[in-house]
């Protein structure tokens, strides 16, 4: 097994642990590396497998919302050495484009930039683009066209809940990586990404207890999302402070 919880994922969630004002939890606990990914086991083999030899490619990661696509992708950045803490981030190699912002203009634009080379890091430059399947027929139409001949030391992924509504042909011209969402077969996964949140968060373990509430929360129709595991761990453990907090007046 890849993914798992180590004591040296623990810290890093740790580092990354920051004041409450540095935005929500679920940003303070993006994976930053490809094995601090939990729970998708495959995709982080196949994707450690490209960093450590990378080439200019275009992959299509697909699954449910909050299984890890946005940042299996930033993750894959800094494992092929962009140099992911430069601001702006382009100038480290590191291009986003949101689903809102798909037009013809843009795509050809930020096509044009993959062929100048970034300030600083290794001179890969990662392009992701979210929520693909949002592009309208022109944008398709473009990408279909660039993505016969992705630019040298460029790496192109694009995220989708939906594969189905982009086109065969679209879809053929990308490494499709599949982001798993099963509760059944994640549930071991989503119970070890709770508890170390929780013991990041409020340094004591979760109980059995607590564990199953969050849990069952983050799980719509038989599927997890672990964005929805560590908003529910914010949630959560906001009530059970609140409740001390009451408890301690009412004693006073
Ligand atoms: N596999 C995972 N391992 C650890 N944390 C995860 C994972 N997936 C999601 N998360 C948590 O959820 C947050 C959102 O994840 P991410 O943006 O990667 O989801 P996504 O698959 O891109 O979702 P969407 O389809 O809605 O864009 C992360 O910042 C992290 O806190
Ligand atoms: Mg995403």
């Amino acid at each position: 097994m890849i993914a798992t919880l180590t004591d040296k994922t623990l810290q890093t969630y740790r580092r990354g642990r920051r004041s409450k004002s540095d935005g929500p939890l679920t940003e303070r606990y993006r994976p930053r590396r490809l094995l601090d990914v939990v729970g998708q086991d495959q995709a982080v083999q196949v994707l450690r497998a490209f960093a450590a030899k990378p080439f200019p490619t275009a992959f299509l990661f697909e699954g449910w919302t909050g299984t890890g696509k946005t940042s299996g992708a930033l993750a894959l950045a800094a494992e092929i050495g962009c140099d992911v803490t430069q601001k702006p981030p382009e100038f480290g190699g590191l291009h986003t484009i949101a689903s809102g912002e798909q037009t013809a203009e843009s795509v050809r634009d930020l096509y044009n930039q993959m062929w100048r080379c970034p300030f600083s890091g290794s001179g890969w430059k990662v392009l992701i683009v979210n929520e693909a399947d949002r592009m309208n027929t022109a944008v398709e139409t473009i990408w279909l066209d660039r993505l016969e001949s992705v630019p040298p030391t460029t790496v192109i992924v694009f995220t989708t809940n939906s594969p189905a509504n982009l086109s065969q042909r679209f879809r053929d011209r990308c490494t499709r990586v599949v982001f798993e969402s099963d509760a059944v077969q994640l549930d071991a996964a989503a119970r070890r990404l709770i508890a170390t949140v929780w013991r990041a968060e409020r340094h004591r373990r979760p109980s059995n207890a607590v564990i199953d509430c969050i849990l069952q929360g983050a799980v719509e129709g038989g599927r997890v999302s672990f964005r929805r595991v560590v908003q529910r761990v914010a949630s959560v453990s906001a009530a059970r402070a609140s409740i001390r907090a009451d408890v301690r007046r009412n004693v006073r």
